[in-house]
């Protein structure tokens, strides 16, 4: 396999523009081997380079779990973003080299379920579509239920709906009854799961039907799109481990500073969400801007701990355990 600093070369084999916003790109080994094996709900970051500056942007596998001759990401154009998106439309072409991590999981499948129950809204779909695959090889008992902005937006939709027929329930935006996130959840066997990635309300509404019907948490996952990186004043942060003092520009998150510094940060979402980059303030003088999902109400006013993927300071003095 071909590996370079850590990261795998792929050749992109194919582009397809599935939707106004959504291009597909199918990535092979150059020389034709295998890739790393994955679960369902897997992603990989993508590293792209523009001059001086360092994407690196996650994006979930829609391939086959089963079949590692190729792996599909699915990228929607973002033109607020910070610019990964942007590059990867209008850049990259059908026999480029992209540089990709191996993959992680943050979104897997519960081993004992029962019956699976997917809600999904918009690229919300894109780590689904691997999930499918393992259940239905594995004759798992599912469900899709997918929302979509309007009938321009269907592509990826009516592909599932090829594949697993009744099973995928399609919503389009003005041309069908709206998604009834409770009747859904409404009187399901013991056993059920329930999945959900999309947009924040979706989410919510989600979490708060499941909470009055009386599912229990450990039987509801969800995955939010998170904003990766961050922006914001610029700010010094010294890492004790390497005895350094790196400055975090305004366009750049501490983790990417670090990066870009030579120096390695453990991490996996890149967006406030998984908990692995979670650091160790050692010392602070002045205020912390936490911008994370995970550390609890009680941690961030503690000021001991502090997310590197998302959060800044405003701080005269900040020494963390890196
Ligand atoms: S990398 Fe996931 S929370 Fe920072």
């Amino acid at each position: 396999m071909n590996t370079h600093n850590g990261t795998l070369s792929v050749r992109v084999t194919r582009i397809e523009q599935l939707t106004p916003e959504i291009k597909r790109f199918t990535l092979n080994d150059p020389q034709g081997k295998h890739l790393p094996a994955f679960s369902g709900g897997s992603h990989v970051v993508v590293v792209l380079e523009e001059g001086e500056k360092t994407y690196r942007n996650a994006y979930s596998l829609m391939s086959s779990p089963y079949d590692s001759s190729a792996y599909q990401i699915a990228v929607r154009r973002v033109d607020t973003g910070r610019g990964g998106s942007r590059l990867l439309h209008d850049q990259v072409r059908e026999g480029a080299l992209l540089q990709i991590l191996q993959p992680a999981n943050l979104f897997p499948l519960a081993k004992h379920a029962r019956q699976h129950l997917f809600i999904a809204g918009g690229v919300g779909i894109t780590p689904v579509y691997s999930q499918l695959e393992e259940l239905q090889l594995k004759q798992a008992t599912f469900e899709l239920h997918l929302a979509v902005r309007g009938p321009e937006h269907t592509a990826l939709g009516l592909e599932l709906k090829a594949r697993y027929g009744e099973k995928v329930h399609l919503y389009v935006q003005g041309q069908a009854a709206r998604m009834d996130i409770r009747g859904i959840l409404a009187a399901r066997p013991l056993g059920s799961h329930v999945y959900v990635c999309g947009p924040d309300s979706m989410i919510d509404d989600t979490l708060d039907s499941a909470h009055a019907l009386g599912w229990t948490d450990s039987h509801i996952h969800y995955e939010r799109f998170v904003e990766q990186g961050s922006t914001g004043q610029p700010f010094s942060v010294t890492l004790a481990r390497q005895g350094v003092t790196i400055e975090v520009p305004a366009e750049q998150s501490l983790l990417e500073a670090a990066e870009q510094a030579g120096y390695q940060v453990p991490y996996l979402c890149r967006g406030g969400a998984c908990g692995y980059c979670e650091t160790e303030v050692l010392e602070v003088e002045g205020e912390l801007d936490h911008r994370d999902d995970w550390l609890s109400e009680e941690d961030k006013l503690g000021k001991r701990k502090f997310m590197p993927c998302v959060s800044r300071a405003n701080c005269s003095r900040l020494v963390v355990d890196l």
